[in-house]
């Protein structure tokens, strides 16, 4: 593919495991992100800094038409972690464009889970089905996982997944209090993908 035509490419928009289908955003699917991450509130605040007590309707329909935007326009790939049936939305995350240019083929995956379902294994799972289906039908070639030094439990779900630390920057991000903070930045190649 020359780098020209990198600049845009027809994403996939779907996958789907027997427990959870991750998918690109439809406009109409603001409902169940206003229910998911209000139903999520105190499980979001301590890392999320776009985590409010209530989202309004109409402002998570105008997040998902923009992230169908942006998914388009292969300027942002955010996706949402479904129930099976798709009536339900348990998680949030996406190939972000934060460690180059599309052409060079970098994304970094960020991920929340649903406050109800957080701490059974869940997000380990989705983040092996990101590096499956990014390393196989996408075209990355490094994927990587920014968090706090304090969120213990996104640093554990990286390990678990099997990508390594590269690097801990020190006081390098402001948390949601303003204090600064470490970031951890994990990866996986995917030459060491198996
Ligand atoms: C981080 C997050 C995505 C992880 O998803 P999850 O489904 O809860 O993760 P898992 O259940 O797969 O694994 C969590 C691991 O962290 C560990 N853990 C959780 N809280 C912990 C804590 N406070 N201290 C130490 N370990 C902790 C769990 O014991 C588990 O490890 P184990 O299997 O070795 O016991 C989810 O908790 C979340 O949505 N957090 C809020 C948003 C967020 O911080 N997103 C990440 C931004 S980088």
């Amino acid at each position: 593919m020359n780098r020209h035509a990198f600049k845009y490419f027809d994403a996939p928009q779907r996958t789907a495991t027997r427990e959870f289908v991750i998918r690109a955003y439809k406009p109409g699917d603001g409902a169940a992100l206003t229910a998911a991450v209000d139903a999520s509130y105190e499980h979001l605040k301590r890392f999320m800094h776009w985590a409010k007590p209530h989202q309004p309707l109409e402002e998570s329909e105008k997040r998902v038409r923009e992230f169908a935007g942006n998914f388009v326009a292969c300027s942002e790939f955010t996706l949402g972690v479904w129930t099976p049936d798709e009536k339900r939305i348990i998680g949030g995350t996406g190939y972000h464009l934060r460690d180059g240019p599309l052409p060079l083929m970098n994304a970094e995956i960020g991920m929340w889970i649903a406050g109800d379902l957080a701490g059974q294994g869940l997000g380990t799972r989705v983040l092996r089905e990101l590096l499956r289906w990014g390393f196989t039908d996408w075209p990355w070639l490094r994927l990587s996982w920014w968090c706090h030094g304090s969120n213990a439990a996104s640093r554990r779900v990286a390990e678990k997944a099997g990508m390594k630390l590269e690097g801990v920057l020190r006081e390098h991000r402001h948390d949601v209090n303003g204090a600064r903070q470490d970031s951890c930045v994990y990866a996986m190649l995917k030459s060491e993908w198996k």
